[in-house]
């Protein structure tokens, strides 16, 4: 017999909310380049967080998201002023929500579900309050309570070990493979929310389901 689900686990950014919607703010400062930032600027925040987790030299989700914008506007040769960077890291507390999420998350609401994210407490409370999704999850848990980013283990470990429940009766959802990996190898089920429609990361583990959105999710409510 299937274990049945009891929690509905969610990543934030790429899962629920589309992390390149910074591209109008950074076309309007910069004309033209605005899709060459907005994809180094997430490149290298995916980077910069796996250098600081590895190399134990922790800083919490808005340095991480700073520094690699920094990085995003050298590499496209722009100049902004504190106030266009201020102004530019704002819109990561706005980023547009997918299509479906508002709707799936409603039809969730008879479960668990829990937002487990590598972003700070303030982000995530902030970004979800500026969606109005606040009432649709139980939880907002940030990494940054045991200062361990995503993947590693003890970021799983910090929300699970505040639960009674099994490891294969959670649900892990995100769009990003080494997310998903992290999540698989911690121990829970996972489903990778395939939005780009890429072929799944070549190595040793492999998402239990696969789906374009989260639409398809539902499948997993028990009731
Ligand atoms: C998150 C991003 C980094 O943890 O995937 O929400």
């Amino acid at each position: 017999m299937e274990p049945t689900i009891q929690a509905f686990v969610f990543d934030v950014y790429g899962t629920l909310f589309d992390v390149h919607s910074v591209k109008a703010a950074c076309d309007e400062q910069f004309p033209g380049k605005g899709d060459q930032i907005s994809q180094t600027w997430r490149t290298k925040q995916l980077e910069y967080f796996f250098i600081r987790q590895i190399s134990g030299r922790y800083e919490d989700f808005s340095v991480v998201t700073r520094d690699a914008l920094r990085y995003a506007l050298a590499a496209a040769d722009v100049t902004a002023s504190s106030d266009v960077e201020d102004a530019l890291i704002a819109t990561y507390a706005e980023l547009s929500p997918y299509e479906e999420v508002e709707d799936v998350l409603k039809q969730l609401r008879d479960t668990q579900t829990v937002v487990l994210s590598n972003g700070t407490a303030d982000m995530l409370e902030q970004l979800i309050a500026n969606a109005s999704f606040t009432e649709l999850f139980d939880e907002l848990v940030s990494i940054d309570g045991v200062k361990q980013f995503k993947p590693s283990p003890a970021a799983y470990m910090s929300w699970f070990k505040t639960t009674d429940l099994k490891r294969d009766e959670v649900l892990f959802m995100s769009s990003n493979g080494w997310d998903i990996i992290g999540a698989k190898n911690f121990g829970f089920r996972t489903a990778w929310i395939n939005r780009d429609g890429k072929p799944f990361e070549t190595m040793d583990v492999r998402p239990d389901a696969v789906y374009d959105d989260l639409t398809e999710i539902l499948e997993w409510r028990t009731s």
